[in-house]
């Protein structure tokens, strides 16, 4: 387990408490340290493509962090986004930009605190990734998007090979359709260097049956 606020640091985690341990020391420093530092393209993705495939409102998004997604979600939806997180402390960033309807901690890997079917859609970026959260993370965001309702996250390339995320989703069945995958750029180049610079991600989006 690493306690290094650091994206080595965070691809090396292991467990939730692992999680919860980095992201608490990570939190009041991740906006400026690592997604301006190094130029963190995902969320803003993740929302132009919820917004250009028609995704609407209320939206859940799934490891929320410290806001970014939302940032650009906004906008559009303005006043019907709400944020969970593992971390508390990634929360009350985002909370203090007054971005989100509601924020609340939960794991997506357990039941969350919320009935089925809430959601008219859920986004994700960063966190269906290495030492996070793997394709099992998808059944609990299928069972709180509602019929019909779209769901758009980011995996990261290697995870999801690695996850066996295209055979999870097969095993889905009928529960999901019109699944697509589209590969990005996670940093752009204002980014400098750095081993991750030209890491990838698949924008992966479907419709809850
Ligand atoms: C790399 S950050 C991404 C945050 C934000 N979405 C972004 O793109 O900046 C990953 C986030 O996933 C959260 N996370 C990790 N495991 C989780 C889980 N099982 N359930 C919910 N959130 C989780 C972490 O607490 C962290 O805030």
């Amino acid at each position: 387990m690493q306690d290094d606020p650091s994206l080595d640091g965070a691809y090396a985690l292991e467990t939730p408490d692992d999680n919860k341990r980095l992201y608490a020391a990570w939190a009041k420093t991740y906006d400026a340290d690592f997604a301006r530092n190094m130029d963190y393209r995902l969320p803003a993705l993740v929302a132009e493509a919820y917004l250009a495939a028609g995704g609407g409102a209320p939206v859940l998004d799934v490891g929320a962090g410290t806001g970014l997604l939302a940032e650009t979600l906004l906008p559009d939806l303005q006043g019907d986004v709400d944020a969970m997180d593992l971390s508390q402390e990634m929360l009350d960033v985002a909370q203090a930009k007054g971005l989100y309807r509601r924020c609340f901690a939960g794991d997506i890997l357990q039941r969350l605190d919320c009935a089925d079917d809430t959601y008219a859609g859920a986004v994700s970026s960063g966190t269906f990734t290495h030492g996070h959260v793997g394709p099992e993370g998808l059944d609990e965001l299928i069972r709180v998007v509602r019929p019909g309702g779209l769901v758009l996250l980011s995996v990261n390339a290697e995870h999801f090979a690695a996850k066996g995320f295209d055979a999870y989703l097969s095993g889905l069945g009928a529960a999901i359709r019109d699944v697509t995958t589209a590969e990005v750029r996670i940093y752009g180049k204002g980014g400098g260097g750095g081993t991750h610079m030209n890491d990838t991600a698949l924008l992966l989006s479907f419709q809850v049956a």
